[in-house]
């Protein structure tokens, strides 16, 4: 490398690199290999004393990427090397500056066996390639824009190639490839699709144009994350990018579209303008994940999108934020960069963004975006300075506003709606507080945008956009009647846990009248809690539960009219899990909200029966598979409702359910099939499951759905049967697909197998997340 002294740095300051596991073999500075008293080296850093003004450093390390088993720095994934630097792995490969705002050019020159590796890839464009008489071949890359290490990347191996072109808005082709192991080169088109949507999409969203002539992806069967966004060569999670009607589902296609979107939206947001320094990551990644969502939007369904965005935040954003690692959205300490790619970054920050894309307006919005880009192009930023840009441009003062950045925890919303008879008006009494996390005792008001409607017989008014910004505050509507109703944090306006009481009847109201997909969905959430919570006291106190017809006649009514969104309908349809539950009590009793929700469950759906039925046989689909918005929606709520079937435990719908998995031309419907009888022990079950098995074991993508469903299973035996799968000898305890299929599903999303009063489902995964902390630090 070339380096110079910062201007005004001391004279005698020596240079420190990072780096770690690295064999050092030599070390030369223009030209002149330096004696081993000029330098110091220790387990992570190489300290040069008394270098020149400016001058040119060699390098020379050995590294053993078959033994890198924490999939950071150069590794193997079969018989593939490649990279995963963000955020400290490139100092794995060679000693260097490893912080982000150290931005340099890199020429890479990579020289390998070519029967081995005949393809060798590595950030920008290819410049130049030869062969050697020994059998080796070399291809040297070279990137003009200068980037932080992080984005550092380098595949080497016998891959297959699918090619396409896009032609940029100012007329540039660019060159797209997609290189994946050669089995999977049919399972590529859908990924090639959503990179060209996605290129266009930045264009006329943001007028963002591809930079280089040459957009890569890679995609490898054992990585830590979803996928990375290194400059111009992409590398992904083969789970988001091999997608085909017979082995994904429709969620899989859509996620694969998004991750695409987020990382290709990097290059700009996140590559040309970086974060100063790992606190910073929201300045690449909450935003990144913005522009994600605006994309996956205006590719689908806008109200579903919301809705299941809302769902995230609420089940696993709102619990990390009230735990004992709650933290705010720009952290202020931590103790490995690994911890800070969490949901309250991506998530809760993607949100923040999203409330100043309400504060300014889209118009605003946008034109603060262009400063940005204006202003920073080729930066490492803070998010002061992007703060700055919206402020500035969005002639705002957000200087409240900003607490969304330092203060932890979810705000609680309280709304009264009172009518006062004498003024023929309404007030709305808002209340704000947020509870303390660790290290954050006292807690300021934020400035949070609620957005709000009036509903009326004729259904909602024009939306207004309130703005919360003292501890209590007021707001009042003229000329209402006393059965005026509201509708508050349409679309889930702010990331806060509203709580307003409501009556059956204006939940009823606001489930069909809305005309918001997420304000229905909520008040269907709180109908199904409503029911669920009573029952639950019943269970406690011995007596007999009460009425269902509340929740009964709700849905009744949502299967007799439809609506025109088949996806919205099975959104409503869809009831609380266990641990969302769970999370509207002070004390959990587990014991009871099962007994609660089993019953209920199967209650409706002996009761709903026909109705039930008839819109499965409805929604059932005749023609071939296709991805799109309408076939996605209508197979949605055919397999929701199917599930529904099922739960009421009669042996006709099993054998539908069967006949469901045996007919199903596409993933989506095979696991729907699955999905609805992996709850029911019997020989339906038990033969799907071995069928699928049978069929899909040399796919390790779709078998990881096979361990999914057993670690999933309300089956009181599921932790007997995770724990066999897990130490037979198929199972791949390195990959972490594998490992997130099988533990991880098991952990996050079997509440009555992990928390077993017993305490055996915390052990196991104890011991195991112990075993896998000595291999993979990230996945553990
Ligand atoms: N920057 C990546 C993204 O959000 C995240 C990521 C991928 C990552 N691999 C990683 C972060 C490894 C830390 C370590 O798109
Ligand atoms: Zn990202």
């Amino acid at each position: 490398m070339h380096i110079r002294r910062q201007p005004g740095a001391a004279l005698d300051a020596p240079l420190v690199l990072d780096g770690r596991n690295l064999e050092l073999l030599y070390l030369r500075i223009d030209g002149r290999e330096l004696d081993q008293s000029a330098y110091a080296l220790d387990k992570k850093q190489l300290t040069i004393e008394g270098l020149p003004e400016a001058a040119d450093l060699e390098i020379g390390t050995r590294i053993r990427p078959v033994q890198n088993t924490a999939l950071e720095g150069l590794y193997l994934s079969g018989d593939m090397l490649c990279t995963q630097c963000e955020a400290h792995g490139f100092s794995r490969i060679t000693y260097f500056l490893d912080r982000p705002d150290v931005m340099t050019r890199y020429r890479v020159k990579l020289t390998a066996d070519r029967t081995r590796y005949p393809i060798l890839l590595a950030n920008g464009n290819p410049v130049d390639s030869g062969s050697s008489d020994n059998g080796y071949h070399w291809v040297t890359w070279e990137d003009p824009f200068p980037k932080p290490c992080y984005l550092f990347a380098l595949v080497a191996g016998d891959l297959a190639m699918i090619e396409d072109e896009f032609t940029t808005c100012s007329g540039r082709k660019v060159a797209l490839r997609i290189y994946v192991e050669p089995e999977n080169k049919d399972k590529c088109d859908h990924a090639m699709a959503s990179v060209k949507q996605a290129m266009r999409w930045d264009e006329e969203a943001y007028g963002r144009e591809y930079d280089l002539d040459i957009f890569m992806i890679v995609a490898v069967g054992s990585f830590n994350m979803g996928a990375m966004e290194n400059k111009g060569l992409n590398i992904f999670n083969a789970k988001y990018i091999i997608a085909d009607p017979k082995t994904a589902t429709d969620d899989d296609h859509e996620a694969v579209r998004d991750i695409i979107g987020h990382e290709y939206f990097h290059n700009w947001t996140g590559n040309r303008i970086t974060c100063r320094d790992w606190f910073q990551l929201s300045v690449k990644e909450s935003l990144t994940v913005f522009r994600e969502q605006q994309f996956s939007a205006a590719m689908g369904s806008e109200a579903i999108r919301r809705i299941r965005q809302a769902r995230l935040i609420r089940t696993q954003q709102f619990p990390e934020d009230a735990g004992p690692t709650a933290h705010p959205v720009r952290p202020d300490s931590y103790m490995e960069v690994n911890n800070l790619y969490t949901l309250t970054v991506y998530e809760k920050g993607s949100e923040v963004i999203r409330m100043l894309h309400t504060l300014l307006g889209a118009e605003k919005f946008r034109k603060a975006m262009d400063q940005y880009f204006e202003r920073h192009d080729g930066q490492a930023v803070t998010v002061e300075e992007f703060l700055a840009v919206m402020e500035q441009a969005g002639e705002r003062d957000l200087s409240q506003f900003r607490l969304w950045y330092s203060q932890a925890g979810t705000p609680v919303v309280n709304a009264e709606w009172e009518y006062q008879p004498g003024e023929r008006r309404h007030v709305l009494h808002l209340k704000q507080s947020t509870p303390p996390t660790p290290g954050q005792a006292i807690k300021q008001p934020l400035h949070i945008p609620i957005r709000a409607a009036l509903l009326n017989a004729s259904g909602a008014s024009e939306e207004n956009i309130l703005e919360l910004c003292q501890a209590e505050q007021q707001f009042v509507f003229q000329d209402t009647n006393p059965n005026t109703g509201i509708s508050l944090l349409r679309g889930f306006s702010a990331p806060v846990q509203l709580v307003m009481a409501h009556t059956d009847e204006q939940l009823r109201q606001l489930i069909t009248q809305s005309g918001d997909g997420y304000a229905s969905w909520d008040a269907m959430q709180k109908l199904y809690f409503g029911t669920l919570l009573d029952r639950i006291r019943a269970i406690q106190q011995k007596k007999t539960s009460t009425k269902p017809s509340v929740l009964s006649q709700a849905i009744e009514r949502l299967l007799e009219n439809p609506g025109e969104n088949p996806a919205l309908l099975a959104e409503l349809l869809l009831m609380p899990s266990e641990s969302v539950i769970a999370d509207q009590m002070q004390q959990v009793d587990l014991d009871s909200i099962i007994v609660a929700r089993d019953g209920l469950r199967s209650e409706l759906s002996r009761h709903l029966y026909p109705l039930i039925l008839q819109a499965y046989e409805k929604s059932a689909g005749s023609s071939p598979y296709r991805f799109d918005n309408e076939s996605v929606a209508r197979r949605r709520l055919n397999n929701v409702c199917l599930g529904w079937l099922v739960a009421g435990g009669g042996p006709e719908a099993r054998e539908l359910a069967m006949h469901h998995y045996q007919q199903a031309d596409n993933m989506t419907d095979s696991l729907g099939a699955l999905v609805a009888l992996n709850d029911s022990d019997g020989p339906e079950r038990t033969k799907a499951l071995h069928e699928f098995q049978q069929r899909w074991q040399t796919q390790p993508l779709v078998l990881d759905k096979w361990y999914t469903l057993q670690a999933t299973s309300r089956l009181p035996s599921s932790l007997d049967s995770v724990r066999q799968l897990m130490s037979s000898s198929n199972f791949d305890g390195r990959n972490p697909n594998r490992i997130r299929a099988l533990l991880g599903a098991f952990a996050h999303a079997n509440t009555r197998g992990f928390h077993r009063a017993d305490g055996t489902g915390y052990q196991f995964v104890a011991d195991n997340i112990q075993a896998l902390n000595a291999l993979n630090p990230q996945v553990a």
